[in-house]
C-alpha cells in the first residue's frame, strides 16, 4: 500500500501504459485546439474531446471526478483553470486554456495548453509563450538526482526573467500522477531550488504553470470549480505529464516523442 505522502514509482511497463494515455491526451488536445475559432461554444469542444478519448479506447478522467461534469476544462481569459464547458461562445481575441485527462488500463495522462482564439494581442500571446517556455524549463529540470523544488525554481526563473511583471499562481500546483490523476507530491511553480525529495527514475509528474498578466491572487466562482484571477487579468496555463527516466525527462503527453 502506498503511504499517504509516498511518491509512486512506476515500472517501465507502467510508464509505457502512461505513455499510451498521454498520447490519447495529446491527440485529443490537438483535435480540440484545431476546432478553436470565434463562434464555437466550449461545450462543442467538450464533445470533440470526449469522442476523441473514447474512440481511442480510453476513459476521460475528468468526467465525474469529484462530480466534475465534463471531459475537459476550458478556461477563458481571466479564468485560470477548471472552467466548465457550456454555452459560452469563443470570441476573437480570447485566450483559452484547454485541460484534458485520460485513463488507459488504470494509468493516467494529464496535459493542458493555451490557445488564442482568432487574433490575440501581442501582450496576451507573449503571456502564453512565456508560460509554455516556463513549462519547458520545468520539464527539463525533471531529471534523476534533482530535487523536486528545482522544477518550480526553473519555472519561476523563466517567468521572472521577463520584462513584464507576471503573476505566478501558487494556490494551485502540479502533482504526481500515475495510478490516479492527483497523487503526491505537490509540484509548485516557484522555488527556491534544492528542496524536497530527490527525483528518481519511475516517478511521473504533471507540471502545470499558471501565469497571469496581473495578480497571482485567485478566486473560486460560485460553481465551485472555475478559478479566476482576483483582478480579472488574463491567465495562461500549460501542462505536461513527464516521466523521470535514466535517459532524461520523457514528456508522455507530447506527440512524436520517441519511445524508450
Ligand atoms: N487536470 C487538472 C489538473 O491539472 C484537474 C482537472 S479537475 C477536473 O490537475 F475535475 F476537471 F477533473
Ligand atoms: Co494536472
Amino acid at each position: 500500500m502506498l503511504g499517504r505522502n509516498k511518491i509512486e514509482i512506476k515500472t517501465s511497463d507502467q510508464i509505457a501504459v502512461m505513455r499510451e494515455a498521454g498520447l490519447v491526451v495529446a491527440q485529443t488536445l490537438q483535435l480540440v485546439a484545431d476546432a478553436v475559432k470565434p463562434g464555437v461554444t466550449t461545450k462543442q469542444l467538450d464533445v470533440i474531446a470526449e469522442d476523441s478519448i473514447r474512440s481511442a479506447g480510453a476513459t476521460p478522467s475528468f468526467l465525474g471526478y469529484h462530480g466534475y461534469p465534463a471531459s475537459i476544462c476550458v478556461s477563458i481569459n481571466s479564468e485560470v483553470v477548471h472552467g466548465i464547458p457550456g454555452p459560452a461562445v469563443l470570441d476573437d481575441g480570447d485566450l483559452i486554456s484547454i485541460d484534458c485527462g485520460a485513463i488507459v488500463d488504470g494509468w493516467h495522462g494529464d496535459a493542458a495548453l493555451s490557445v488564442p482564439v482568432g487574433n490575440v494581442s501581442a501582450e496576451v500571446q507573449t503571456l502564453s509563450d512565456v508560460t509554455e517556455k516556463a513549462l519547458r524549463a520545468g520539464l527539463a529540470a525533471a531529471v534523476v538526482g534533482a530535487k523536486l523544488s528545482d522544477i518550480g525554481a526553473a519555472v519561476e526563473s523563466v517567468v521572472r526573467a521577463q520584462p513584464h511583471h507576471y503573476g505566478i499562481v501558487v494556490d494551485y500546483v502540479g502533482h504526481g500522477i500515475g495510478s490516479a490523476m492527483h497523487m503526491p507530491p505537490n509540484v509548485p511553480n516557484i522555488g527556491p531550488a534544492g528542496k524536497g525529495p530527490t527525483l528518481v527514475a519511475g516517478m511521473a509528474l504533471a507540471i502545470e504553470p499558471m501565469v497571469t498578466l496581473g495578480s497571482a491572487e485567485v478566486d473560486l466562482l460560485s460553481d465551485d470549480w472555475t478559478v479566476v484571477t482576483a483582478d480579472d487579468s488574463i491567465a495562461a496555463h500549460w501542462e505536461h505529464t513527464v516521466a523521470i527516466t535514466e535517459q532524461g525527462p520523457w514528456i508522455l503527453t507530447e506527440l512524436g516523442n520517441a519511445t524508450r
